[in-house]
């Protein structure tokens, strides 16, 4: 397990906001999410699920009677909500740290964690559920390939940097908290 902080910039401006786990799908960000929320006790929010509720339908759904253009700008709103509220732990679809906007809201009021996987354990976990459109390809394999190679530098903005391919989720928690711990401590010291 590696971790690792961007320390090329100050001490995220929202330390003491929500916590955003960003990653590609299949990174664990909701499981893993789920967990470190309980851990810090802290209310979980899936940003995903959130924007299936204020649509009254799937993601899939969305994509499909709407587009990706509207899901995205969804999205952004939701996020946006999610972020000016009490702190949480918020787990993000993968495609929302893509926008610029997001990403400058996020470095705002929160503080972001990439959890970067693996090609070979991404495809092991995205292939048991159906659910996400970008996948319904000819080649998901390849269709992740290239989306891992597009959103990888951006997601590399991030604040934190934790690999989530090895290893059981607690210890993909632990490593997130001394992470947040270590952050603070330097903004405190
Ligand atoms: C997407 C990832 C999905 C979901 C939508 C688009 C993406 O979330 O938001 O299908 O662009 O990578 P997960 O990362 O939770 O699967």
């Amino acid at each position: 397990m590696s971790a690792s902080s961007n320390t090329s910039r100050e001490a995220p401006a929202g330390a003491g906001g929500s916590i955003v786990l960003v990653g590609i799908m299949g990174a664990g960000k909701s499981a893993i999410g789920r967990r470190l929320a309980q851990r810090l006790g802290l209310p979980f929010v899936d940003a995903d699920d959130e924007i299936e509720a204020a649509a009254g339908c799937t993601i899939s759904e969305i994509f499909e009677r709407f587009g990706e253009a509207e899901f995205r700008q969804g999205e952004e709103r939701v996020i946006a909500r999610l972020l000016q509220g009490p702190p949480h732990v918020v787990a993000t679809g993968g495609g929302a740290f893509m926008s610029e906007r997001t990403r400058e809201a996020i470095q705002r009021d929160g503080v972001s964690v990439w959890l970067r996987a693996d090609l070979e354990t991404l495809m092991r976990r995205v292939r048991r559920r159906q659910n996400r459109p970008l996948l319904q390809t000819a080649d998901p394999e390849e269709t992740m390939r290239e989306l891992m190679e597009r959103r990888y530098p951006i997601y590399g903005e991030a604040d934190h940097i934790i690999d989530s391919s090895d290893g059981p989720h607690a210890r993909v928690v632990e490593a997130i908290v001394e992470a947040l711990g270590e952050a603070r401590a330097n903004d405190r010291g």
